[in-house]
């Protein structure tokens, strides 16, 4: 497969930071990850390159990855794992001393928007030299761990100018939930059950975020919380990794202080950090999203601001603060949609704060040493 990048593309256009026309791409980017992928007449996924059948021998999945992609690839595993297939993510850089056992049967995964990540380049080495199927999954044809696994999926995104991955996070997770439903549908020898209804949301996604787009809540909220002293992002099942990705693109673009954490382990600890001075941002995905109001009403009740993440009609809008709204959808896709409301709030915090958005202080775009 081949994808061609227009270099006029590279250009910022009408935006003033690459960061924001990268957000506002991904109804684009989205349509081209998807196209020719799903086929909702026909209830299936169709993967060029990989005939069904492909990963019916397949009995656990891995997933090694980095930053953002490792978010993604979280993303990928819990939806496996929900599918009914075994499932870990694991970040690169962590998998040369703590690799779970590989046979004949393991396929691992690497994801990787440049594909040059060190970290991620060593783990799948590992993963190949231990007998795994290698599969990559990246937005750079012939980046080397394109070239170095057993087979590729591009994501097709084109070029990402911006340090904080926005377009490529949301191609990477709507890449691996197709995947996953396809590992499914391939170990089962049929369509997982709920496929059917996920499809016809999966094509409307790039309309759902132009919906999101086009809203002005994001900045609104970031405006009226931009003196806090931290920022907490709390989501359970599917949201959980998007809140891990929400307080990375906080912190890594306003230099303040964000975390993430999966709703319920708030009361484990994270609680004794919560003052009237943390906004809460909560992700509402429809999986036990009545646990993950609790979870935000005990931070509420501690004096947080609590920011929902959710469609308009959802009882977390009586609770909550401040709203970010987002369409209706699928469980296995809202986490998406908040993730854009989220990138934006990031964005215009930064953008109040003065700060270089496109280049943050000491990262770089792609990480080539370990
Ligand atoms: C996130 O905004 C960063 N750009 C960073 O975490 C990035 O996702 C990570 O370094 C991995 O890069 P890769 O996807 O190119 O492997």
């Amino acid at each position: 497969e081949t994808v061609e990048w227009d270099p006029e593309q590279a250009g910022k256009g009408t935006y003033d930071h690459f960061m924001l026309k990268e957000i506002h791409e991904q109804p684009t980017s989205l349509s081209q990850a998807i196209e020719g992928r799903i086929d909702p007449a026909g209830g299936r996924i169709a993967l060029a390159d990989f005939e069904p059948g492909t990963f019916a021998d397949v009995d656990s999945v891995q997933f090694v990855a980095c930053g953002t992609s490792y978010h993604a690839a979280l993303y990928g595993s819990l939806a496996l794992n929900q599918a009914g297939v075994q499932s870990t993510a694991l970040l690169a850089n962590e998998y040369s001393v703590s690799a779970p056992p590989i046979d004949d049967d393991t396929l691992v995964i690497a994801v990787t928007q440049s594909g040059e990540t060190a970290d991620t380049l060593t783990a799948l080495r590992r993963a190949a030299r231990e007998g795994a199927a290698t599969l990559t999954l990246t937005n750079v044809v012939g980046s080397t761990a394109a070239r170095e696994a057993d087979d590729a999926l591009f994501i097709r995104a084109g070029p990402e100018i911006g340090v904080a991955a926005t377009k490529t996070f949301s191609s990477q997770a709507v890449m691996l939930t197709l995947l996953a439903q396809r590992i499914a549908a391939d170990l089962r020898g049929e369509p997982p059950a709920d496929l059917e209804a996920l499809l016809p949301e999966l094509e409307s996604m790039p309309a759902a975020i132009d919906d999101v787009l086009a809203g002005s809540a994001a900045k609104t909220v970031a405006r009226r919380y931009s003196d806090s002293e931290a920022y907490f992002f709390i989501g359970r099942g599917l949201g959980y990794p998007v809140a891990l990705e929400g307080a990375l693109k906080f912190k890594e673009i306003t230099y303040e202080h964000a975390e993430g954490f999966a709703s319920g382990e708030l009361k484990h600890g994270p609680l004794a950090l919560v003052t009237p001075e943390t906004p809460v941002f909560a992700i509402f995905t429809g999986q036990e999203d009545e646990k993950t109001l609790k979870n935000a009403e005990e931070a509420q009740t501690r004096g947080a601001p609590v920011i929902a993440v959710c469609p308009d009609d959802h009882p977390a809008v009586e609770v909550a603060d401040d709203h970010l709204p987002i369409p209706d959808t699928e469980p296995d896709l809202a986490g998406l949609l908040a993730n854009v409301q989220l990138q934006l709030v990031s964005y215009h915090a930064a953008d109040l704060l003065g700060r270089p958005i496109d280049k943050p202080r000491n990262l770089a775009k792609s990480v080539t040493v370990e």
